[in-house]
């Protein structure tokens, strides 16, 4: 079975210099999509849950789906919880089998951060589950996270440092300028930012905000450290976009088998075009 943490993904990812996507899923049938594009490209992959889609089905329900979809595969697959601050929800979590976990308290003050992460670490590693952390501020909308544009805020360097050791954390996910949806113009990503703290912290970094950036970013945060990458807002559109052309196309089939098909193929396709971009592939 390869349900893992991402312990050792990433750290492979980060000395091979290249990423390893992490997709958000809304059902079992994008999770689906995720694992068969994983198997078809022969990379590892990060299943992420938002906490809305936890809450929606459970996490059992989730844990059991994915369990059950990565014992049948020969690619290492782990289910990650994407942006929470509900330290009772991440427990659940934890409890019911997710092998990775993000705490997001990057809203919190500073010392406050460190204190709730570490209240994480402490909890999620004796189940060796592995915990991603943020620093900074990344402008958009997350699930139930907004950011305006003026609230947001770069990683400070110093406290990065002092955040991930400090913590402990697995997996470190500073602002550099990437948002998350759609982006309003040109993204200004602070590549040195990234380089600094990559240089300078043990844990893997986290690249979120991943829909629309261009193949030339993905390459240059990927080749200054970035060993995990976020895709979510583009998942949405596959999954909308392929159900709406389905029933432009064949207004006349009422089988859900046949429309899920559909979608979970289209959804798959997205997510292959981005193991490709970030040079997971053959990487399992
Ligand atoms: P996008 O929605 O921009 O792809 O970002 C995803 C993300 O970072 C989830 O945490």
């Amino acid at each position: 079975m390869s349900y893992v943490n991402m312990r050792d993904m990433l750290s492979k990812a980060s000395h091979e210099k290249y990423a390893v996507g992490a997709f958000n899923i809304v059902d079992a049938m994008t999770a689906a999509a995720v694992v068969r594009a994983a198997e078809a490209k022969r990379a590892p992959a990060i299943i992420q849950t938002s906490v809305k889609t936890a809450k929606l089905y459970g996490c059992a329900f989730l844990v059991a789906t994915v369990k059950a979809l990565a014992k049948k595969a020969n690619v290492p697959i782990a289910l990650h919880l994407d942006h929470c601050k509900d330290l009772s929800l991440i427990h659940s979590c934890v409890k019911a089998g997710y092998s990775s976990v993000m705490i997001d308290a990057s809203s919190f003050p500073f010392e406050e951060n460190i204190r709730m992460t570490k209240e994480v670490v402490e909890m999620a590693h004796p189940h060796d589950v592995t915990v991603e952390g943020e620093l900074g501020a990344i402008v958009g909308v997350e699930d139930d996270i907004h950011v305006k544009e003026q609230e947001s805020h770069l990683a400070n360097p110093e406290q990065a440092l002092e955040y991930v050791s400090q913590t402990g954390v697995d997996v470190f996910a500073p602002a550099i300028g990437t948002a998350h949806g759609i982006y309003k113009g040109e993204p200004k990503i602070a590549f040195d930012l990234l380089g600094r703290i990559a240089g300078e912290i043990r844990a893997a970094i986290a690249i979120h905000g991943g829909t629309g950036l261009s193949d030339e970013v993905f390459k240059k945060c990927i080749s200054l450290g970035g060993a995990k990458i976020n895709i979510s807002t583009q998942i949405k559109h596959a999954f909308k976009d392929s159900l709406s052309e389905y029933f432009r196309k064949s207004p006349q089939v009422y089988e859900p088998v046949k429309i899920l098909a559909y979608m979970r193929d289209k959804v798959q396709e997205v997510i292959e075009s981005f193991i490709e971009k970030f040079g997971s592939e053959g990487k399992a």
